[in-house]
């Protein structure tokens, strides 16, 4: 099955899981922008939606679907979002499309974080796809030098700049087999805004598109 229609799978299922008459908060990226198409047709069940990024707003506000600012509300049940890459202790790496700062605040605001990926997502170790680091622009080049001692190839996203108008650095070729040390780590580096490692804010549900079913695990039966 093409990775498109899985994900499409995905998205549907996860639109079984939203709570109605409340503001969720959603993710960026292709799996998002499938889970937003169906959405559209239950706008009128939801409050609105907290968005992550500017190109998630654009496919919001092209559907007619309310927009909260996370500091308008009080309460956020629940986030959605896709990933990169995520471990056997729903440990990710997140920021392929650029928007892990806000995604990052967004899932921990909430009460509920979903997930939903296709199988190709599924890693042992996170690092194969490179790991995002947003930095402040100022202060990039000290920041590649530093990202550069833990081992990886780092290289600045080219003609990028974030929703909160800073760069992405990019570090491939990082085999992370300990995501809480490298994501704190890399967060005290002065310069990063944030890290695309999601191992303090993991999923509570995830959902996984395979070829014959889909996949949910859930957190508290893990942890
Ligand atoms: C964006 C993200 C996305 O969740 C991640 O890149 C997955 O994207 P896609 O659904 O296109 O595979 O972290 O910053």
């Amino acid at each position: 099955m093409k990775l498109k229609k899985l994900k499409k799978k995905v998205a549907i299922e996860a639109l079984k899981l939203i709570p109605y008459q409340e503001i969720i908060g959603i993710g960026t990226g292709s799996t998002i922008s499938y889970f937003i198409k169906y959405l559209k047709n239950i706008k009128n069940k939801i409050k609105g939606v907290v968005s992550s990024s500017h190109q998630t707003t654009k496919i919001l506000k092209k559907y007619g679907i309310k927009i909260f600012k996370l500091n308008e509300i009080n309460f956020l049940s629940l986030y959605i979002d896709s990933a990169d890459e995520i471990n056997k202790n729903m440990e990710m790496i997140k920021g392929g499309g650029a928007a892990l700062t806000r995604e990052k605040i967004i899932a921990s605001a909430a009460q509920k974080f979903i997930c939903i990926i296709d199988e190709t997502k599924q890693v042992n170790v996170l690092g194969k796809f490179p790991l995002p680091v947003e930095v402040i622009p100022m202060a990039y080049k000290f920041v590649k030098k530093q990202l550069k001692k833990l081992g990886g190839e780092v290289k600045k996203r080219k003609n990028l700049i974030t929703d909160n108008h800073n760069y992405i650095l990019d570090i491939s070729n990082l085999f992370i087999l300990n995501p809480k040390y490298i994501e704190k780590k890399i967060n005290n580096i002065p310069g990063v805004v944030s890290v695309g490692i999601f191992s303090q804010r993991k999923p509570d549900i995830l959902l996984i598109g395979k070829k014959n079913k889909i996949k949910v695990i859930n957190r508290n039966k893990i942890d």
